[in-house]
């Protein structure tokens, strides 16, 4: 997934997503208004290019009590949401290019009065949006708000997740119409907020591409997809370099099984790295991360860092060529 041109369905106003968006910046809108009088902290995980709350910001009469981060980890995005924070003089917002997932990146703004968790639990497994739900009584303080969201498609856990809030000491102030097409739930946190210890990690972000995708049926570990699906080698090498070197072929077994679902199956083989060829059934798997398919001219700072990963000697060895005829990922909808 190009998370730069996931916005881009913003631009269409009468897009689901356009739609959600107005509803969010709506929930952004009346927490803000329902704050008690004084300085504020906000904070955004995965803020993309920030369209959420930097549209309320720049005219709510609270705008001067916020203080503001946006975590995101593509630096496209990240300069969109900065030049939007310039032009609109927010000065106590502060844009920061990172890993969201990590609590290290949120010292010193929590506990927060607005947490804002969209786009994630669509992307995200469900144990660890369990897990960010779980952390989000450490990044609240007692009546805080939290916006977030997660598409309906089926199975539909939106109601789960409020359940998961709800017995973590979280009321439910809002939720949006099951017909919506897409899901938005504000919690109100009404508990006592616990220490937010650095050094944590709340979730590992695959993509809902990935996650719908057959690798995942294969019970391939979160960490191994989500490293073939498409972030920078930097962040491969700072975030997904846990999984395990032992675990590399029988992964290697499980994804070939996965894109090659039947007798061609030998003949595909050896398709991962190590081996010397791949024919993939699903693009996302085995085209490089996103940032080295922009075009020359797109291409953000990232590709700097690109040359000499291992990550980037494997991917060498693919023959791209060979899966021009991919349908890819052209059919699954965007997460909502
Ligand atoms: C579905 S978009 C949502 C963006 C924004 N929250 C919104 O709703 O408009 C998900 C965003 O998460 C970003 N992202 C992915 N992994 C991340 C990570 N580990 N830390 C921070 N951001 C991440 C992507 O670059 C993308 O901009």
């Amino acid at each position: 997934m190009d998370w730069q041109t996931w916005h881009d369905e913003y631009d269409l106003p009468d897009s689901l997503l356009a739609r959600r968006l107005r509803v969010v910046q709506e929930r952004i809108r009346l927490a803000l208004d329902a704050c008690p009088a004084g300085p504020l902290k906000l904070i955004s995980l995965c803020s993309g290019q920030g369209r959420d709350v930097l549209d309320v910001l720049v005219d709510h009469p609270r705008r001067d009590d916020v203080r503001a981060r946006l975590i995101e980890l593509d630096p496209r995005n990240t300069a969109i949401a900065q030049s939007a924070v310039t032009s609109a003089g927010l000065d106590q917002v502060e844009v920061v290019t990172a890993d969201a997932a990590l609590t290290d990146h949120y010292q010193g703004m929590v506990p927060a009065d607005i947490v804002l968790a969209c786009g994630i639990f669509g992307n995200i497994t469900e144990a660890d949006i369990e897990r960010t739900v779980d952390f989000c009584s450490r990044l609240c303080t007692t009546g805080a708000t939290v916006i977030w969201t997660r598409h309906r498609a089926a199975p539909d856990r939106v109601p789960l997740i409020c359940t998961w809030f709800e017995e973590r000491g979280f009321d439910r102030q809002w939720l949006s119409d099951p017909e919506a097409g897409f899901g938005v739930g504000v919690h109100r946190f009404t508990g006592r907020p616990q220490p937010l210890a650095p050094g944590e990690r709340m979730f590992t972000f695959i993509g809902y591409d990935v996650l719908k995708g057959a690798v995942h049926n294969e019970g391939v570990p979160a960490t191994e997809v989500a490293k073939r699906a498409g972030h920078s080698v930097e962040v491969l090498h700072r975030v997904y370099a846990k999984c395990m070197e032992g675990q590399q072929e029988r992964m290697n077994g499980k994804i070939s099984n996965a894109l090659f679902p039947h007798p061609q199956r030998a003949l595909a083989r050896p398709a991962l790295p190590g081996r010397t060829r791949l024919r993939p059934a699903h693009a996302m798997l085995a085209l490089p991360p996103a940032h080295y398919r922009q075009p020359q001219q797109n291409r953000g700072p990232r590709q700097s860092c690109a040359c000499s990963h291992p990550f980037r000697t494997w991917l060498s060895d693919v023959k791209f060529a060979e899966i021009t005829s991919v349908s890819g990922s052209g059919s699954l909808r965007g997460e909502r």
